[in-house]
């Protein structure tokens, strides 16, 4: 992927036009100053798509989703930030000039760009094999349409056949003069121990794995002659990170989006013969966990999944496994059992296509009889095993991050046990407190080693630490020890006990990533504050700090990119002058041309000066986003730009457009003197609940111990904490305020 300079960017955005991006694939007809048309990203019979010209943004008023015409295509296409960009590029005859690049990054970008390179020739090769070589068309094809595979299949999916020969890749890559050492980075080719080069994929047929945008990243090799390794698979390389990626997504993510659903499955083979019956959306996980970063990929292009497995035990025990990390990443889960013994793949093959979509439009259930259905199938009365059934069924629900989802779940889940709702709700709360304690997304992993739950499920304070309470990363001053812990120190970051505050902190992050440098007026009677200084200024008010390291570094970057900022951003006002008068001038003169009043002309000059003033400004923060952004999804620590990327990428942001009173559409950047407010106060009241949690622990142990002293002295810290609590709490609304 090409670094784009911000120039470029910019040129972009200005050229890209949302009526004639949207107008791609929408209809469009006029209505007043807007366009209304069938929303892409939703089936329905009357339009609720509108494109506002003037604010160059769509909205669908159902859905909710849109943005700009770069968040358009990423979520219609499914397709990062910059390639968003580079499809507008091209549409819009824009040249992509990649800017200067370190030579470290130069070296990892044409390496990649190179590995790429190798698997797609490799992939048309293997392709190529499969029609044109007669052992392909022997062995290859006729293994493949032994197992009912058509060439429709076979082309779409890229299906090929590697010669049963030593050199036979090798050497015709050899020929063609690639560089073999690209060849062996990406598994193509191995080195035998005497030094000689050979073909790692031989006489097997070959899927290649495509990630979303259609590139081959890595390619499965299965053995026709029952050979002891069913699948080789390409290793890992700076290219394929197995856990990425997910097989069949490229062909999926069309009718992922238009049905609004995946469908998840185990091999290959499944998802092909799947799609052979006209179920076009689904993809395989390749045998192993799904992973965080492939759920998000899944939620680049939906919210539900149905999970569909081999009827068989071991199916059923990877899709019990599975449900719960599905449940907590905000996926809505449904699955399907195929018969015992039955695969996607020969239960396709079985039936007409019909009867396969009917079959499975029919019999996918909600995860939660699923499970208990499952579980109680051979319980047959005994209580024991019942209630394990129902406790297994407590964790899936505890999972659920969304309350009134769960709620609704209790309620299923104790009709269908017929067990007070009440008795399952106390144990959902139960378990929630304890998984609290225990959950941390991929990125903090690294806090797993260093983190020790006890038995009574609380964690130890981190080593080092006096004060017996867990005292967050927030270090507000102890008010009981009058002791003032230092904030901003890397080392204090780096406690596991910070990592409960991720979700608030990574919300008021994203804003700095998104927004950090645009001036925004957050506080009425005084000028804009750029997102980063507010935040910034906000927090050490409070004396809080970002305690998840990774944020912190990333939070520190942006700030000393400043300096950097004000100077790229006068130089911007200047251009940005030069556009606005060069526009002038040929207004003028277009005016002057047309003739006319000179009252008319007056008033037609005036008018056009009011859009300028808007104009301007828009320009000007259109140049402050993209500043941070671009500066981060490329950065070359790895760690940052992930983060950033998925901080830009999200979803549910994207299409963070809502109404506000006055029935008027706004964009997420129109909002933010709320929005960072908030999220810094959702911060605050969350340090403050674990505050509350802490401290009636203490007073319980207090009145255990008969101890009246540090009982009274508990309380007023208590009654404090409370009060300070309800205060924040004022300010958000009661949305937050009560503990998961
Ligand atoms: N797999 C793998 N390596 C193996 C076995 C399996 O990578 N040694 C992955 C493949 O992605 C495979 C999936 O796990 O597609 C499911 O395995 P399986 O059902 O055994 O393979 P199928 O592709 O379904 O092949 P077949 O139907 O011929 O058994
Ligand atoms: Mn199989």
């Amino acid at each position: 992927m090409p670094v784009i300079d911000r120039e470029t960017q910019q040129r972009i955005k200005d050229a890209a036009n949302i009526v004639e991006v949207a107008g791609d694939y929408v209809k469009l007809t006029r209505r007043g100053a807007n366009y209304m048309g069938l929303c892409p990203f939703h089936n329905e019979r009357t339009p609720s798509f509108s494109v506002s010209p003037r604010r160059n943004f769509c909205h669908c008023f159902s859905c909710k989703k849109g943005g700009s015409p770069v968040n358009f295509l990423m979520e219609k296409e499914g397709v990062s930030y910059t390639e968003a960009l580079l499809i507008l590029a091209k549409k819009y005859g824009i040249h992509v000039e990649q800017r200067e690049l370190s030579d470290e990054e130069r070296r990892r970008m044409s390496e990649r760009e190179a590995m790429l390179v190798a698997n797609e020739w490799a992939m048309n090769y293997f392709h190529d094999n499969l029609y044109n070589t007669e052992e392909g068309r022997d062995i290859g094809l006729a293994y493949l349409y032994g197992r009912g595979i058509t060439d429709e299949a076979i082309r779409q999916f890229r299906l090929g056949y590697a010669i049963d020969r030593g050199d036979a890749l090798l050497s015709r890559a050899r020929s063609e003069g690639h560089d073999i050492e690209v060849f062996k980075k990406i598994g193509l080719v191995g080195t035998s121990q005497q030094g000689r080069d050979y073909d790692r994929f031989r006489g097997r047929v070959i899927f290649p794995v495509r990630n979303a945008s259609g590139k081959p990243v890595a390619f499965g090799g299965r053995a026709l002659k029952g050979e002891a390794a069913k699948y080789i698979n390409s290793p890992e390389s700076t290219l394929y990170v197995k856990s990425n990626e997910l097989y069949g997504i490229f062909e999926a993510k069309a009718d992922a989006i238009k049905f609004d659903r995946i469908y998840l499955m185990e091999g290959y083979l499944d998802v092909i013969s799947s799609w052979q019956a006209g179920l076009h959306n689904s993809v395989a996980s390749s045998g192993t966990a799904l992973t965080e970063s492939q759920i998000n990929l899944i939620h680049r292009f939906t919210d539900n999944v149905t999970l569909i497995y081999d009827g068989d035990s071991a199916g059923i025990k990877a899709s019990l496994r599975g449900i719960d990390m599905l449940l907590s990443q905000k996926l809505h889960v449904k699955v399907l059992l195929l018969p015992e013994g039955e695969d996607p793949d020969s239960f396709a093959k079985k039936h007409t296509p019909e009867e396969f979509i009917n079959y499975i439009n029919s019999h996918q259930t909600d995860f939660i009889h699923y499970k208990l259905s499952v579980l109680l199938k051979d319980a047959a009365g005994n209580p024991q095993q019942i209630s394990e059934a129902v406790r297994s069924v407590v964790t899936s629900i505890a999972s659920i991050p969304d309350e009134i989802e769960r709620i609704s779940y209790i309620k299923e889940c104790a009709r269908m046990v017929d067990i007070d709702e009440k008795v399952i709700a106390r144990q959902v709360a139960q378990t929630m407190l304890t998984l609290s304690q225990m959950t941390r997304p991929t990125y903090r992993q690294d806090f797993n080693s260093s983190v020790t739950i006890p038995k009574d499920g609380r964690q130890e304070p981190p080593s080092g630490t006096q004060t017996g309470g867990p005292e967050t990363n927030t270090a507000p001053q102890s008010p009981q020890t009058g002791q003032e812990a230092p904030a901003g120190q890397a080392g204090q970051a780096e406690s596991p006990q910070l990592s409960r505050y991720m979700r608030q902190e990574e919300q008021i992050l994203k804003y700095c990533v998104r927004y950090g440098f645009l001036p925004v007026p957050f506080y009425e009677d005084e000028d804009p504050l750029s997102v980063l200084d507010f935040v910034d200024a906000e927090m050490q008010a409070d004396n809080i700090l970002f305690s998840h390291a990774p944020f912190l570094k990333i939070f520190e970057y942006l700030k000393d990119k400043a300096p950097e900022f004000a100077e790229a951003a006068e130089r911007n006002a200047a251009e940005v002058e030069r556009r606005l008068l060069e526009e002038r001038e040929q207004f003028r003169e277009g005016l002057r041309n047309r003739g006319g009043s000179l009252a008319k002309i007056r008033n037609e000059e005036e008018k056009f000066l009011a859009t300028e003033t808007l104009r301007r400004q828009d320009l000007l923060n259109q140049f402050a986003i993209s500043f941070s952004i671009d500066l981060l999804i490329n950065h070359e620590d790895r760690e940052m730009r992930e983060i950033a990327n998925s901080l830009v990428a999200e979803r549910h942001t994207l299409s963070a457009i809502y109404s506000n009173a006055g029935g008027e559409t706004l964009a997420e950047e129109d909002k933010l003197a709320e929005l960072v407010p908030r999220a810094l106060s959702e911060l605050r009241a969350e340090i403050l609940n674990r505050k509350v949690q802490e401290l009636q622990a203490q007073v319980v142990k207090a009145i255990e111990n008969d101890d009246r002293e540090l009982q009274q002295q508990l309380m007023a810290r208590l009654a404090k904490t409370l009060s300070m609590r309800s205060e924040i709490a004022e300010n958000l609304g009661e949305r937050i305020i009560s503990p998961r």
